[in-house]
């Protein structure tokens, strides 16, 4: 038994399906797989419904996470076609602004350039009284997080770099991105990247074996694209899930088409993250980097007092199916052999997950950015 201490990790990309879809997740039992993850905080993306679109929508999300949550919560709001920038009073409540310019669940596809152009200028103007908060300010806004998949990362980072407003780029997943924002980074563009571990450890070479429980968005990689990733490891600054719990029953009760794509991660992330530091293709200090201290500098998160994360780095165990604190009881991962547990969690000096038990009280986490 071989125990090290982390830093609370930081998952900055989740859906927690509140509210509207609570039959997959809510934000006790989303929340409850963060802590048995070595989560402390989690971004919640805006595609509920209704979509947190607006201040109020906003705030009735906040409410409800205040209840419910039993770790740190962090909201997103997202733009619509037909409220476009209605958030736009709330923006220092959220954590950033989410803008889907490609398909997924939900209906928040943001499809015409001029529309990019006022959602992006909006939040530029926004940020003129208050400031960005990676960059230090006190209030200040988060970044503009984008669901940008093929020719639409080019079309992102242009309008980053017109309005100055940092970018962050959701779940990379090809060579041809990952290779476009290293060189976007060495030119001086104000933006950031995320990878899944999903994206990472499997290809669409798993598809056969998978079926439905590999479809989500961006799809499952070639592995040419998987080896670009690990190449250009030094320009993804966060791991972050895509958290996105779908019933199996959903999932394999329709046709591929119009299965909902996505795929739980909160539980499996750290796990396959220490098997990866086990088999010497990453550190630890990468983990840290990339699932603590820049999730926290990006959206401007301070980092909770008395807060960390012990882990079994030698325990060799199988992920499965069954002990999921996920509402929707599966994983992508399930036979796989890892490396890596975690025995306790603590959180402002409570032990909140413990001996895979799950000890916080729903209301216990923190509403971020509202709650000041
Ligand atoms: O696979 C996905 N599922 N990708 C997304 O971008 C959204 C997500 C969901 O909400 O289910
Ligand atoms: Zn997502």
């Amino acid at each position: 038994m071989s125990v090290i201490r982390l830093p609370g990790l930081v998952d900055a990309h989740v859906h927690l399906r509140e509210p509207g879809y609570e039959y997959k997740e809510d934000f006790t039992s989303g929340t409850r797989a963060a802590l048995a993850g070595g989560v402390v905080a989690v971004l919640d993306m805006p595609n509920s419904h209704p979509p947190t679109s607006t201040p109020e929508r906003l705030a009735d999300k906040a409410r409800r996470a205040a209840a419910k949550a039993v770790c740190d919560v962090g909201l997103f709001v997202g733009a619509t076609q037909t409220e476009q920038d209605a958030y736009l009073s709330a923006a220092t409540q959220a954590c950033g602004l989410k803008i889907y310019v490609n398909d997924t669940f939900g209906s928040l596809r943001i499809d015409t350039l001029a529309l990019m152009h006022r959602l992006f200028r909006g939040w530029a103007e926004q940020a003129e009284g208050v400031g960005y908060r990676m960059r230090g300010a006190a209030q200040g806004i988060g970044p503009i997080t984008v669901h940008a998949e093929e020719l639409m990362v080019p079309a992102c980072l242009a309008l980053s770099q017109l309005y100055g407003t940092p970018l962050h780029i959701a779940h990379v997943s090809r060579r041809s991105e990952i290779e476009l924002i290293r060189a976007a980074k060495e030119r001086g563009v104000p933006v950031s990247c995320e990878v899944t571990p999903h994206h990472l450890f499997l290809s669409s070479d798993d598809l056969p074996r998978l079926g439905v429980r590999g479809d989500m968005r961006p799809r499952l990689a070639t592995p040419d694209d998987v080896a670009a990733l690990w190449e250009h490891l030094e320009a993804v600054d966060l791991f972050a899930t895509d958290h996105a719990p779908h019933t199996l029953a959903e999932k394999e009760g329709a046709a591929l088409s119009a299965a909902p794509p996505g795929v739980p991660g909160l539980e499996t992330m750290l796990p396959l993250l220490l098997t990866a530091v086990h088999d010497g293709r990453l550190d630890i200090a990468d983990i840290v980097a990339r699932c603590a201290h820049n999730p926290r500098r990006i959206y401007g998160m301070p980092e909770p007092p008395e807060s960390w994360v012990d882990v079994d780095v030698d325990l060799s165990w199988e992920l499965a199916n069954s002990g999921l604190q996920t509402r929707v009881g599966w994983t992508p991962f399930a036979g796989q052999r890892v490396y890596g547990r975690v025995e306790q969690v603590v959180l402002r000096g409570q032990v909140v997950y413990a001996g895979g038990q799950v000890l916080a009280a729903p209301g216990s986490g923190r509403v971020l950015f509202v709650e000041g």
